[in-house]
């Protein structure tokens, strides 16, 4: 997230509801996460929460007026507008997207949406019956004509102590609409399925075998892929994360059960990305009881999980999709071992990680990675975030597709 908003100019406007409150959250990530945001208030939003609070938040002048500016900033409305590379409206109330919907310009967050040329994203928040009215769904679907992108409210329990349809989104899913305004979508149209986490082979209802794995390198190429533009399904095995918002998840536990759910969905993608730690063996009888300790050595009998990957590049034969993107974890051999499972499981790339370092592989926030491609190309990465990390895979697979 840093990376993609480091320097953008972000033009944030505040229309009065109670869901203001929330939206000085908002503010304080983005100038976290290194943008430039200047926030506008209409003046019933300043009654509920101050402008003060806007400005120290911020770092910079909030400006609520049409004709509160210093001599010499005549033009408040054009220069705002004209700067900005990003334009926020949230919460967005049912009178503001009124005045929008018919083009009004009568205070300065009206006309700054008239006078802008940036991305415009649109966040209402309001009672489920203004929401719902057709008027406000009229109004709605003009913005969207305009070219503005409305984010739906979220269900639930709301201020007013209605439930229903009308709150402000939650920062985890505004933040994923605000990175994919700010990113080039060169996966629209694709179909992504993303495998993430261990999986866990069930040894008695105590137990179970498993692996180290996090899930975070999947779960962030998962958002990627989401952010720029994709429908993505991912499947995870157990782990302690939340599914980035707007992606379909499947939970599952063991081998067995994710070769069933990539199955599923496999007919539906363009691009499968296999990040998934998948068991090997699994033990040959799940025990009904708890098994109890003898006290002497014993011997577990494992049996082979099948090869989801594997089963993917024989099916795919000599046709173009989808395109198969493996992972090979290795602690020695990295790159003979990814070019053997590369040309074994007929994929298109192999990412090969080193899972012996503290800040790559497993549980680390971090990862190294090198790409091969089937022509034996080897693009070494230097040490990134994992989120940055996805990006990268994602650019060669955006490659490979054209
Ligand atoms: N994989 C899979 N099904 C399995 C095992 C692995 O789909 N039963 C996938 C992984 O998700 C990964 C790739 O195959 O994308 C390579 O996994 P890895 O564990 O590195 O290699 P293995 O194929 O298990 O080979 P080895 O045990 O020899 O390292």
């Amino acid at each position: 997230m840093r990376s993609l908003l480091a320097g953008k100019k972000i033009l944030f406007a505040i229309s009065g509801s109670i869901a203001v409150y929330k939206t000085a959250a908002w503010v304080r990530e983005l100038v976290l996460a290194e943008a430039e945001v200047t926030v506008v208030m209409t003046e019933a939003a300043s009654r509920f929460v101050s402008s003060l609070t806007f400005a120290a938040l911020s770092g910079r002048r909030v400006y609520t007026g049409m004709f509160e500016h210093d001599a010499g900033e005549a033009m408040t409305h054009i220069s705002l507008a004209s700067e900005c590379d990003l334009f926020i409206i949230a919460p967005a109330t049912a009178q503001t997207i009124a005045k929008l919907a018919n083009g009004l310009a009568d205070d300065l967050l009206s006309t700054l949406a008239l006078a802008n040329r940036a991305k415009l994203l649109v966040f209402p928040a309001m009672n489920s019956a203004m929401y719902c009215h057709a008027a406000t769904r009229a109004n709605l679907a003009r913005l969207q004509e305009y070219g503005y992108t409305v984010i739906a409210p979220e269900e639930g329990k709301l201020a007013c102590g209605e439930e229903g349809v009308g709150r402000l989104p939650d920062w985890e899913t505004a933040r994923e609409e605000i990175a994919a305004a700010c990113s080039v979508q060169d996966l629209q149209g694709q179909t992504v399925l993303v495998t993430a986490g261990p999986t866990w082979e069930a040894l008695d209802p105590a137990r179970h075998l498993g692996n180290r794995s996090s899930g975070k390198m999947g779960y962030s190429l998962a958002r990627s892929a989401r952010r720029r533009g994709a429908d993505v399904i991912l499947v995870s095995g157990p782990c302690s994360l939340t599914p980035p918002p707007g992606v379909e998840t499947v939970h599952v536990t063991s081998a067995r059960q994710m070769h069933d759910a990539v199955l599923a969905h496999y007919d539906r993608a363009d691009i499968v990305v296999m990040a998934a730690a998948v068991a090997d063996y699994r033990p040959k009888k799940t025990m009904a009881e708890k098994v109890k300790k003898s006290g002497r050595a014993t011997t577990l009998e494992l049996v082979a999980n099948p090869d989801i990957l594997k089963k993917l590049g024989s099916r795919k034969k000599q046709a173009k999709r989808p395109l198969l993107v493996g992972f090979a974890a290795e602690s020695s051999d990295h790159l003979a071992e990814g070019e053997r499972k590369l040309l074994q499981k007929n994929l298109d790339l192999i990412v090969i990680n080193d899972i012996a370092g503290s800040d790559t592989g497993f549980e680390a926030d971090t990862n190294q990675v090198s790409i091969l491609d089937k022509e034996g190309g080897l693009e070494k990465l230097p040490l990134l975030s994992k989120d940055e990390c996805g990006t990268r895979i994602l650019d060669r697979v955006v490659a490979l597709l054209q």
